[in-house]
């Protein structure tokens, strides 16, 4: 296993350009088994999530090729219809071919996930709507094993709390059903959006697309084709919050600014300079030596994400002041609190909040930490970035598997920054 050494205290300066969406990535590239021919994904990050549903992908009968950021996706021969523990277990967005399976095939075997590190994650909302388009679904030994008898039957489906893969799930089914489907109490983020702009050139008919209520009208077929994934909002949002972090000039390039309303609010008014143009966002933290407390809550999109919740609270743990830091998404992603401990934070938890107290700019110092989760890491490769001496991070294919090139970017910005076997 290797680990990320960082020497810390150094600002960022410099450009860094975002890489595609991984969590667009992945619905994207399980929306190729709903209809056969070769089809092109522009825009794909190589990272270790990517690689996981490929691989995937190949286990059901899938061929596909990548010339840089461009894949090219045979589903063709489309033959197997069992997506294995093996692999499910590594990467829970493996559950998302379980809609196209069932569109093309009529059958699908699915391994249930299991809990992760930031909580239970059940799959319920995807197998209760399916069960509405007309699908039986038997869970045996740790499967979900579903059925239906020619194509899904449109339903209305509501979701008592807007899940992400849950709607580009039943999006994915819908297309291909009978008739009409409303999915109310839809997730927005833009990934889905983007779900919606490639079914949509498949051939798809969906109206609402970046609202809560989604019509789709089921057709017949849908038709291979030429998509692109959009940039990658958290991995934009990560390097902006590392920044803010340890101070210094950034512009991350070939990003969305619109896709990040709530972070750019709050990063303005923990006393940062943002400058919004065209597809670039530069923030300016020279010269600022307080950073201003914020308090934040985490919502389904457009309020503040919960994938960026560990890095703003590595930030508020070095501010002049005292923050509440309150996740409502998931139960359990305040893993990354014992580790920014061993770095100098004074963070209390309470439930579902955070009480985080800063020790300002200068009260960061180096230490070994261990990644639990993804964005958990971030959060630690942040606070490393910030502290004085030397950070070890050990377990870093969290962080591999939703960050392409992080070692190279954050170098090309300045920082001290490699790997290591442990
Ligand atoms: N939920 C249920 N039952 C379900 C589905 C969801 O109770 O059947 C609950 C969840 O436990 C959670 C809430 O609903 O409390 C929302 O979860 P959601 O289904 O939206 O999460 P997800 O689709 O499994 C995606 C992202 C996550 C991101 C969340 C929230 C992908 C591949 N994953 O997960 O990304 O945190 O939405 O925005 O899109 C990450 O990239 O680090 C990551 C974890």
């Amino acid at each position: 296993m290797e680990k990320l050494i960082i020497e810390g205290g150094k600002p960022l300066y410099g450009t860094v350009r975002i890489s595609g969406a991984k969590n667009a990535a992945l619905p994207l590239i399980a929306a190729t088994l709903l209809a056969e021919g070769i089809h092109t994904l522009n825009n794909v990050p190589d990272l270790r999530d990517t690689r996981t549903i490929l691989r995937l992908l190949e286990s059901l009968g899938i061929t596909w090729e990548r010339h840089g950021t461009t894949l090219r996706i045979d589903s063709t021969n489309l033959t197997y219809s069992e997506a294995s523990y093996d692999l499910v277990k590594t990467m829970r967005a493996s559950v998302l071919v379980l809609g196209p399976l069932l569109a093309r095939l009529g059958k699908a075997k699915v391994s249930l996930p299991g809990g992760c590190a930031i909580g239970a994650r059940p799959i319920d909302f995807h197998i209760k709507g399916f069960e509405q388009l007309g699908v039986t679904c038997r869970l045996e030994q740790g499967y979900v094993d579903a059925e239906i008898d020619g194509r899904m039957q449109g339903s209305t489906i509501f979701f008592d709390v807007p899940s992400v893969t849950g709607t580009e799930n039943l999006l994915m089914g819908a297309a291909l059903a009978q008739g009409t489907t409303i999915i109310k109490n839809a997730a927005r983020e833009p990934e889905i959006g983007n779900l919606v702009d490639m079914l949509t050139v498949m051939g798809a008919e969906i109206e609402g697309r970046g609202t809560d209520r989604l019509t789709i009208h089921g057709v017949e077929r849908l038709y291979a084709s030429e998509s692109e994934i959009i940039p990658d909002r958290i991995e934009a949002g990560t390097y902006l919050i590392a920044v803010a972090a340890t101070g210094g000039e950034v512009t991350v390039t070939d990003c969305n600014p619109a896709h990040l309303p709530s972070l750019l609010d709050k990063l303005r008014v923990a006393g940062m300079e943002i400058k919004e143009l065209g597809n670039t966002i530069t923030l300016d933290a020279t010269g600022r030596q307080k950073i201003k407390c914020v308090d934040i809550k985490t919502m389904p999109y457009p309020g503040y994400p919960t994938d960026l919740q560990a890095q703003f609270m590595a930030l508020m743990a070095m501010s002049d002041g005292v923050s509440i830091v309150h996740e409502t998404i998931f139960e359990n992603r305040f893993m990354h609190v014992a580790e920014l401990h061993r770095m100098g934070a004074d963070i209390a938890i309470d439930g579902h909040m955070a009480v985080v107290k800063g020790v300002g700019r200068t009260g960061f110092y180096g230490a070994p930490v261990m990644a639990t989760d993804l964005r958990a890491s971030s959060s630690l490769v942040i606070a490393g970035l910030a502290a004085k001496g030397r950070t070890e991070i050990s377990r870093i294919y969290h962080l591999e598997r939703g960050y392409e090139q992080m070692v190279e970017k954050l170098t090309a910005l300045g920082a001290t920054v490699w790997k290591e076997q442990e």
